[in-house]
C-alpha cells in the first residue's frame, strides 16, 4: 500500500495503525547486503530452512512434531518469577496475577498542577491541557525524593493523540483532509504530547497517590516548553530557522516514545515518529508529499518527512516544510529533563543522533562509562548504542552532563557468525567524509541514517526499546516486519513477512557495556508455537498464556530479571490476545520461557514497564486503550469513536471516553514482586 491508500483503507482504523502501516513502507534503501546469498552459518540447516524455504519444505523435511512445542503449564519450581500466570484473552478491561493489586494512578486529563482545572472533556483546551496529565503515556520513570523511596518523581511520556476519541463529534481527520480540525484543537493536541513530571508518595493505606500540589509538578509539551540543543549539531547552520537563528534552542519534544532515566536519575525522552507532525503543500499525482524541489529531499526522503498525518503545520508555520524547511532537522532527538529542577530547560543532546528514536535505556559499562542502547523503530532500520568518552563520577553524574554531548555513537551490524560489531559514526573515518556528503560531525548526527546506510549497519525487524540487562547484556525487541522477503532473511532477522517479531540477547565483549564488538543471540521468535508456520521458538515449557507476539517495550527489574510489554498494535487479532506484559526467563533449562502478568483492555498497548528499585512497586502505562483492531473484537466488530468506543476503561463513566492511564502494581500484603 502506498500512503493514500493507507490513510483510505477501511481497515486501518485510527492513527496508531495508520502509522503502524506507515511503517511498512521501507525508507531504507540500503538492503542490497541482505539479499539473495545469505546462509545462516548460526542456526543451522532447521532454521535457515524455516526462513529461506518456508514452512512446507521444513515440515517436510523434520515433521510437524519438530515444530510444535509442548503447551504445558510452567513448572513453578524452576521459575525465577514466582507468580501464578494469568490466562490469556481480550476483554473492556485490564486483569493482573492473582495476589496482586492494578491501582490507576494517573489518567489523561486528570489536574496535575495546583491550579489545574478539573478535567471537562467535553470542554477541552490547551491551557487546561497544559496543566493536566497528557495522552498515550508511553514511557514511565521514576527517580526517589527520599531514603525509603517511598516519595518520588514519576516522569512519563505522552507520545501521540487520538482525535477520533479525544474530542466529540470529530472522527479521524487524516482520512478526513483535516476538514473538522481547528487551531484550538491542534493547540490541544500540541498540549497533551510530550511529557509529565510529577511527584507521587506511598500514603498510610499504602497506595501510591498523586501529591497535587507538588512544585515538582509540571508538563513538558510541544506547544510552549523551550528546550536547548547542545552536542556537535548545535548551532549548525541545518539547525538554523528563522524564530532561532543561532540553531540552539528549540521549542518543544514530540511523538516521546520510550525513554530512560540516567543513573544520576534524570529523565531521557525519546523523539520517535516526528515526520508524522511535518506538512508540506507541495504533493505529487498522487498526492504524496513531494520534497523533489527541497535542498535536503534526500535525506527528507530518508527519514518520511513530511508525514502529514497531523494539522499542525497548517497553524504553526514551523510544521510546514516549505515555510521552514530546517525545522525537522531539530526533531528525532533525545532530550534530557532535569525533573528536580521545574525550572531547567530541557535539553536535546545531538550526540546521541537523529533518527526515530524507539527508547533512551541507560547503564554505567564495566569500565565507568555512560552507555544508552536506542533502536531506530522503522522496518529495515538499525540498533544503535552511544558510549560517553568520559566516566559516571559525582561531579560528571549531573543534568547537562558532557557525558551526553561527548562520546561515540555506534551503530550494529549482526554478523552471521554471531559476533556483533559496533560501528562508529565519527566524521572523517571510513565513508563518512566530504566527498559522500558528511562534512561534519553536525551531519553525520543529523543524517545519522544516512551515515549508518554507508557504514552498512544491518537493516533490522522494527527495533524497538532496547534495555541493558546485567552482566554485559542487552535485550532487543524486534518488534515485527511483514515486508522483510524471503532473500532478505539473515541470521538476526531470521523470518520472511515476521509477523510477531523476535528478542535478541547481546553479550558484549568481556561483560562490557562499552565494548565495540560482542556476541549475539536469539532468545525467542515470537508468536504461537502451536502454528508451525508461525515457525515460534519459545521454551517448551511455555504454556498457551505465555506466549507472545510483537515485543516492544522491555524492563529489567531488581532482582535483574527481564519483563516484555507487547504492541501488536491492529494486528492483535492474529493472536487473539490483548497486549500484555510478560516475564521471560533468560538463563538455565527455562530460558526462552514467559508467563502472563498483566494485560490490557481491548485496543490497549501496554507501556512502560518501570520497576522502583526495591522491586515492591511496577508502573505500566495503558496506551490507547479501546482504539486498535477493535473491528477484530467480538460483538463490537467496529471502529471505536469518543461517542462509541469499545471500551470506557477505566471510568466505565457513559460520559467519558477511553483514558490511557498509569497504572501500578504491588503485591497484596506488600513485598517484591514475582518473589
Ligand atoms: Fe512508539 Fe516504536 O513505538
Ligand atoms: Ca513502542
Ligand atoms: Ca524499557
Ligand atoms: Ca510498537
Amino acid at each position: 500500500m502506498n500512503r493514500k491508500e493507507i490513510i483510505k483503507d477501511p481497515s486501518i482504523g485510527n492513527k496508531a495503525e495508520a502509522f503502524e502501516a506507515f511503517d511498512d513502507i521501507p525508507t531504507n534503501p540500503n538492503l542490497t547486503r541482505t539479499i539473495g546469498d545469505v546462509i545462516n552459518a548460526r542456526y543451522g540447516r532447521r532454521d535457515m530452512l524455516k526462513g529461506a524455504l518456508g514452512v512446507a519444505a521444513t515440515t517436510a523435511l523434520f515433521g510437524t512434531s519438530a515444530m510444535i512445542a509442548p503447551r504445558q503449564a510452567a513448572a513453578a519450581s524452576a521459575s525465577r518469577y514466582n507468580f501464578e500466570e494469568l490466562t490469556w484473552g481480550n476483554d473492556e478491561t485490564h486483569h493482573i496475577a492473582n495476589g496482586y493489586n492494578a491501582d490507576i494512578l494517573l489518567r489523561w486529563g486528570d489536574p496535575i498542577t495546583a491550579d489545574a482545572p478539573d478535567f471537562d472533556v467535553m470542554n477541552q483546551t490547551a491551557e487546561a491541557q497544559l496543566k493536566q496529565f497528557g495522552y498515550n503515556n508511553d514511557y514511565v520513570g521514576f527517580t526517589a525524593l527520599n531514603d525509603e523511596g517511598t516519595r518520588g518523581l514519576l516522569c512519563v511520556n505522552h507520545e501521540y493523540t487520538n482525535e477520533e476519541v479525544m474530542f466529540p463529534g470529530l472522527g479521524r481527520q487524516d482520512r478526513a483532509g483535516f476538514e473538522g480540525m481547528t487551531k484550538e484543537l491542534v493547540d490541544i493536541e500540541m498540549a497533551a504530547h510530550g511529557g509529565s513530571v510529577v511527584e507521587i508518595a506511598i500514603g498510610t493505606d499504602g497506595k501510591w497517590r498523586l501529591v497535587k500540589d507538588s512544585t515538582y509538578n509540571r508538563r513538558i509539551t510541544p506547544l510552549n516548553t523551550s528546550m536547548k540543543i547542545d552536542g556537535p549539531a548545535a548551532g549548525h547552520d541545518r539547525m538554523k530557522t528563522s524564530a532561532d537563528p543561532d540553531g540552539t534552542t528549540v521549542i518543544g519534544t514530540l511523538n516521546n516514545c520510550a525513554g530512560g532515566m540516567t543513573p544520576w536519575g534524570t529523565y531521557l525522552m525519546a523523539e520517535e515518529n516526528f515526520h508524522g507532525y511535518f506538512w508540506s503543500d507541495v504533493l505529487d499525482a498522487d498526492g504524496r508529499p513531494d520534497v523533489a524541489a527541497q535542498p535536503e529531499a534526500a535525506q527528507m526522503k530518508r527519514y518520511g518527512v513530511p508525514g502529514r498525518w497531523y494539522a499542525w503545520g497548517q497553524y504553526h508555520d514551523r510544521f510546514n516544510i516549505d515555510k521552514e524547511p530546517n525545522e525537522p532537522n531539530r526533531f528525532g532527538w533525545v532530550v534530557e529533563v532535569d525533573p528536580r529542577d521545574p525550572d531547567a530547560a530541557p535539553i536535546k543532546h545531538t550526540a546521541l543522533g537523529r533518527f526515530r528514536h524507539e527508547g533512551a535505556e541507560t547503564t554505567i559499562s564495566k569500565d565507568g562509562k555512560l552507555v544508552i542502547y536506542s533502536g531506530d523503530d522503522n522496518r529495515f532500520d538499525y540498533q544503535y548504542k552511544y558510549v560517553s568518552n568520559g566516566t559516571v563520577t559525582e561531579e560528571t553524574g549531573v543534568f547537562g552532563s558532557s557525558l551526553l554531548s561527548d562520546g561515540t555513537l555506534y551503530v550494529a551490524r549482526f554478523d552471521e557468525d554471531g559476533t556483533v560489531q559496533w560501528l562508529p559514526l565519527v566524521h572523517g573515518e571510513g565513508p563518512l567524509t566530504a566527498e559522500n556528503g558528511f562534512d561534519s560531525q553536525a551531519d553525520v548526527l543529523i543524517d545519522t541514517r544516512l551515515a549508518a546506510d554507508a557504514l552498512g549497519a544491518t537493516p533490522m525487524d522494527r527495533p524497538e526499546d532496547a534495555q541493558p540487562g546485567p552482566n554485559g547484556t542487552a535485550y532487543l525487541m524486534l518488534t515485527n516486519n511483514t515486508r522483510r522477503q524471503p532473500d532478505q532473511v539473515n541470521a538476526a532477522n531470521p523470518r520472511a513477512e515476521s509477523a510477531f517479531g523476535h528478542i535478541i540477547e547481546i553479550k558484549e565483549a568481556d561483560e562490557n557495556h562499552s565494548a565495540t564488538s560482542g556476541t549475539w543471540s536469539i532468545l525467542v521468535k515470537c508468536g504461537d508455537p502451536a502454528i508451525a508456520e508461525v515457525g515460534a521458538e519459545w521454551n517448551p515449557e511455555t504454556s498457551e498464556n505465555g506466549w507472545f507476539g510483537s515485543p516492544d517495550n522491555c524492563a529489567i527489574d531488581a532482582d535483574g530479571r527481564l519483563w516484555i510489554s507487547t504492541d501488536q498494535g491492529s494486528s492483535w487479532g492474529k493472536t487473539g490476545k490483548s497486549d500484555g506484559l510478560y516475564s521471560l526467563e533468560t538463563t538455565g533449562d527455562l530460558r526462552g520461557h514467559s508467563k502472563l502478568f498483566f494485560r490490557c483492555p481491548v485496543g490497549g498497548e501496554l507501556c512502560g514497564p518501570y520497576f522502583h528499585d526495591n522491586g515492591e512497586t511496577l508502573f505500566l502505562a495503558v496506551q490507547h486503550p479501546g482504539t486498535d483492531g477493535t473491528k477484530d473484537f467480538k460483538g463490537f466488530e467496529r471502529d471505536s469513536t469518543f461517542e462509541d468506543p469499545a471500551t470506557r476503561w477505566p471510568d466505565f463513566d457513559p460520559a467519558m471516553p477511553p483514558r490511557p492511564s498509569v497504572v501500578v502494581v504491588t503485591k497484596q500484603g506488600g513485598g517484591k514482586i514475582a518473589i
